[in-house]
């Protein structure tokens, strides 16, 4: 048994421990936003955030979680009422089959939380070891963008006359 904290709640697994994150989210937990892509961490397709960082859920042993906090794209907001990041995606129609999207969003909200002014080059950086195979990279970029804005703390802007 693993105990772990998932969007908030705390989660008892039964699953073996050497058990891939992404299976305990979908086959154990029922959330089934973070998807499977090629299980060899190489598409980010199921990329979740573990204590903040964003990391691929099918390379991460559930042994490996015992106590620490995930945060996959249920815990970011629903459809009824969702954050500012699926807001974003939305606005910009940033899906085209939304395979990727999960993935893309979960590093993206890490990357914000932790540099909310993250620039262009920097979050394109991030990106990089995400795949999209529908080619909607710059409907990606441009729904980031809008989230930073979104996400910012108005307090920090007072001043830079943005
Ligand atoms: S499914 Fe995890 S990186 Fe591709
Ligand atoms: S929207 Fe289809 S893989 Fe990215």
């Amino acid at each position: 048994m693993t105990t772990l904290i998932v969007n908030g709640e705390s989660r008892s697994v039964t699953a073996s421990p050497d058990t891939p994150l992404l299976y305990v989210l979908r086959d154990e937990l029922g959330l089934n936003a973070a998807k499977y892509g090629c299980g060899l961490g190489q598409c980010g397709a199921c990329t979740v955030i573990v204590d903040g960082k964003a990391v691929f859920s099918c390379v991460t042993p559930v042994m490996m979680l015992e106590g620490r906090s995930v945060v996959t794209v249920e815990g970011i907001g629903s459809s009824d009422d969702p954050g500012p990041m699926q807001r974003a995606f939305i606005a910009e129609q940033a899906a085209q089959c939304g395979y990727c999207i999960p993935g893309m969003m979960m590093r993206a909200q890490a990357l914000l939380k932790r540099d909310p002014h993250a620039s262009d080059e920097a979050i394109r950086a991030e990106l990089q070891p995400h795949l999209c195979r529908c080619g909607t990279h710059m409907r990606i970029l441009r729904a980031i963008r809008r989230a930073a804005e979104d996400m910012r703390p108005k307090a920090a802007e007072a001043g830079t006359g943005r």
